[in-house]
């Protein structure tokens, strides 16, 4: 089965086993539904994000972009018009809006995003996380000066962009961290990757951490990444969302996994 083929496949399994509030038994994920997945509060900042992203898309700079991840299945050459990168790169408003309340939530302080591309999401979780601070990672240096010009519009102070790859950049950024509260996997979508900067980070984790992976049924490899962080003895619940998958490593509870619309 060829991977767009499969994607749908996963889509149409994900609907069939996913659960809604009343199927699930967890207290902490039945509220982790009526809390962050179902509450969709708007604030005026919203707004102000959702602005940036329209200039983004009526913008007719291209770029070069030095991409570091898996590649895009759309597109093939490195200079890329800024308009599609964001049509096709970033997180739609609805799952960004998810981020700044499971950052909230959880009231994540150590916030790490490694995939900063324009910064839309990046400027969400520090929202979300008003207190704390946004670590985020790019390795592509166009692409940075775009998404610190987003953070310079909206005037964010909490975020700390650096430039470089995950893997060279990673192990500095999580000793200044010294724990991660909220990690946002979303870049290199590759097995071995996603699961090298899932053990990376695994040291900095406690038990109130909370993982966010995107694109897990993006291809068969993240398939198996997922299925491996399912599978990991240090992970106690999972969530997943389609998009997004969620990983806690709550103590005290047993390991369940579950499949959620929302
Ligand atoms: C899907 S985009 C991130 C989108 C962003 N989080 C949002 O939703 O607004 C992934 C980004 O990760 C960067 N990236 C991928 N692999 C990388 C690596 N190994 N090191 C550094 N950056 C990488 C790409 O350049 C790209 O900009």
């Amino acid at each position: 089965m060829g991977e767009h083929l499969k994607r749908i496949s996963s889509y149409l399994e994900h609907q069939v086993k996913a659960r809604t509030r009343h199927g699930v038994h967890s207290p902490f994920v039945y509220d982790l539904i009526t809390h962050v997945l179902r509450q969709e509060a708007d604030i005026p900042e919203f707004a102000e994000i959702e602005a940036l992203r329209e200039d983004l898309l009526e913008s007719d700079q291209t770029i070069t972009v030095n991409d570091l991840g898996a590649g895009s299945r759309v597109f093939q050459r490195p200079t890329r018009a800024v308009s599609e990168i964001t049509r096709t790169a970033l997180k739609p408003a609805g799952q960004a809006r998810l981020l700044y309340r499971l950052a909230r939530y959880f009231q994540a302080d150590q916030v790490l995003e490694l995939g900063t591309s324009f910064g839309i999401t990046t400027l969400y979780l520090a929202m979300g996380a008003e207190e704390g601070t946004v670590h985020t990672i790019e390795g592509c240096p166009q692409t940075q000066r775009i998404a610190q010009h987003q953070f310079d519009q909206i005037g964010t102070k909490n975020i700390h962009a650096v430039l470089g790859g995950f893997r060279s950049k990673l192990p500095e950024v999580l000793r200044q961290m010294g724990s991660v509260d909220l990690a946002f996997i979303d870049g290199h979508h590759a097995l071995e990757p996603t699961l090298e900067y899932f053990e990376s980070i695994l040291p900095y984790a406690h038990p109130g951490t909370v993982f966010v992976f995107d694109d897990i049924h993006w291809s068969r490899g993240m398939e198996q990444a997922w299925a491996t962080i399912k599978d990991d003895p240090r992970v106690t619940v999972t969530v997943d969302l389609f998009d997004l998958g969620l990983a806690f490593l709550r103590t005290g509870q047993a390991k369940e996994h579950f499949t959620l619309r929302y």
